[in-house]
């Protein structure tokens, strides 16, 4: 088989790239390790930047995601027992929409689906070759198989386990990491959310987040820890220590109700640089992670899309590399300011067991001067919403 762009992974990044390819003429191939309804059935994030819904609209996928939606137009922000609103609208003029990973990936995958362009499930083995070169070619197995692809490029959007970033040489990688000593926690619930907007919530005993994915369903997190298992946590468990973390008023409105998905997440933070060599580009997850409580996994997984799909149209269309030369650093630039609000905003909420009584007054002092100054306010709203490309 031949392609333009092979790309590996049927996540976001993937599924983005490969209809924003399609849309503007540039064949490309998508290979999963997992079958569709796998990938469709893990809960991950749920809060879309204004330029990450932009994209999704330009594949013609974004209809059902205006329509169900919940444009929220700020957060708020709890701590000493008390709740603060950060209004995006007033700061900075956007907002963002609350809508499930789950469902843009349905989105996008329905839209592939109609426009004929190929996406293989369960494929395994996926292996790489002459990346380094013009012709670079992509292995793996199906139904027992062997097959090839032939490509002029190959997008590595196969997540942080996937295989692609392997194949930048050891002495051209250099990888930043950071684990934080704690996981969270997620419940999924068909309950009303607690309050109209998501509410971050600060407490000595660890973080809680009161997020929703509708009207009628609450998507909820607590800080845990990294010893812990989904089994040490029965709803009672969750509920009884989520009340104990949310502010009076809050915590009276929650309805506690039979989880339908409950996980757990170590957070860390991850960059490797480069995020291309040679034919191989990396996009996503596949180059780095940010901690969830930014919300910036999904949304710099567009951002690097977008880079690189303004790169190989140009390419395509063009003959120039001079994007394709650029993708890196200025993939990299946007993921690096997304990382700091990410390392910030974790490092604001939650409870470090090791931090002595001093930090924890600096994260008081943090919170209050946040939510006393219209500068701080801005500054955070500003990177919530998304930076500007
Ligand atoms: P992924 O969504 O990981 O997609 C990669 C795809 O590649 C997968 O479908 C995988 O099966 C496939 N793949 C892997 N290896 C191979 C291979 N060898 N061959 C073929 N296919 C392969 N972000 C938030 O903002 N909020 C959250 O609450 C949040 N929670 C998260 C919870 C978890 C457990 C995880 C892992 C992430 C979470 N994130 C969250 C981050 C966000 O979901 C990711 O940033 C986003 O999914 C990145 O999209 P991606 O397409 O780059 O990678
Ligand atoms: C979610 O709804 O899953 C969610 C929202 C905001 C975050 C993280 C997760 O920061």
């Amino acid at each position: 088989m031949r392609t333009q762009v092979a790309i590996i992974g049927a996540g976001p990044a993937g599924l983005l790239l490969g209809q924003l390819l399609s849309r503007q003429g540039v064949a490309n191939v998508i290979l999963e390790r997992r079958s569709a309804q796998y990938v469709l059935g893990r809960v991950r994030a749920g809060v879309i930047e204004t330029g990450t819904a932009g994209f999704i609209d330009e594949t013609g996928a974004g209809a059902r995601m205006h329509r169900e939606g919940l444009v929220h137009d700020g957060i708020e922000i709890a701590f000493a027992g008390e709740r603060h609103r950060i209004d995006f609208r007033a700061l900075v003029g956007q907002g963002v929409i609350v809508y499930g990973q789950t469902e843009i990936t349905r989105d996008l995958m329905d839209s592939r689906a109609r426009s004929g362009a190929e996406t293989l499930y369960e494929v395994d083995d996926v292996s790489l070759h002459d990346v380094a070169g013009t012709k670079p070619r992509v292995r793996y197995r199906k139904g027992g198989m062997e097959h090839e692809i032939q490509a002029e490029f190959i997008a590595g959007c196969d997540g942080s386990h996937g295989v692609s970033r392997q194949y930048i040489p050891a002495p051209l990688l250099r990888t930043f990491e950071r684990q934080y000593p704690f996981g969270w926690l997620g419940v999924m619930v068909d309950r009303p959310p607690v309050a109209p907007e998501l509410i971050y919530t600060r407490h000595e005993r660890g973080f809680a987040l009161c997020s929703m994915r509708s009207a009628t369903r609450s998507r909820l997190y607590v800080q845990c820890s990294l010893e812990d298992r989904v089994s040490d946590w029965p709803d009672d468990r969750f509920y009884e220590e989520l009340t104990r973390r949310l502010d009076g008023a809050t915590a009276a409105k929650l309805e506690p109700g039979a989880s339908i998905e409950k996980s757990l997440t170590p957070l860390r933070g991850f960059v490797a640089e480069p995020m291309r060599y040679g034919s191989l580009f990396l996009a996503g997850d596949a180059a780095h992670v940010v901690p969830p409580t930014g919300a910036k996994g999904l949304n710099l997984a567009a951002s690097d899309v977008h880079y690189l799909r303004e790169a190989l149209v140009e390419y395509f269309r063009t003959g120039s590399r001079a994007g394709i030369e650029a993708y890196s650093s200025r993939a990299l630039a946007r993921v690096w300011k997304a990382e700091r609000f990410s390392w910030w905003m974790t490092s604001t909420l939650h409870t470090f067991p090791a931090h002595s009584g001093f930090e924890s007054r600096m994260q008081e002092a943090e919170l209050t001067y946040l939510v006393g100054s219209q500068a701080a306010r801005a500054a955070l709203a500003e990177n919530y919403v998304g930076l500007p490309y």
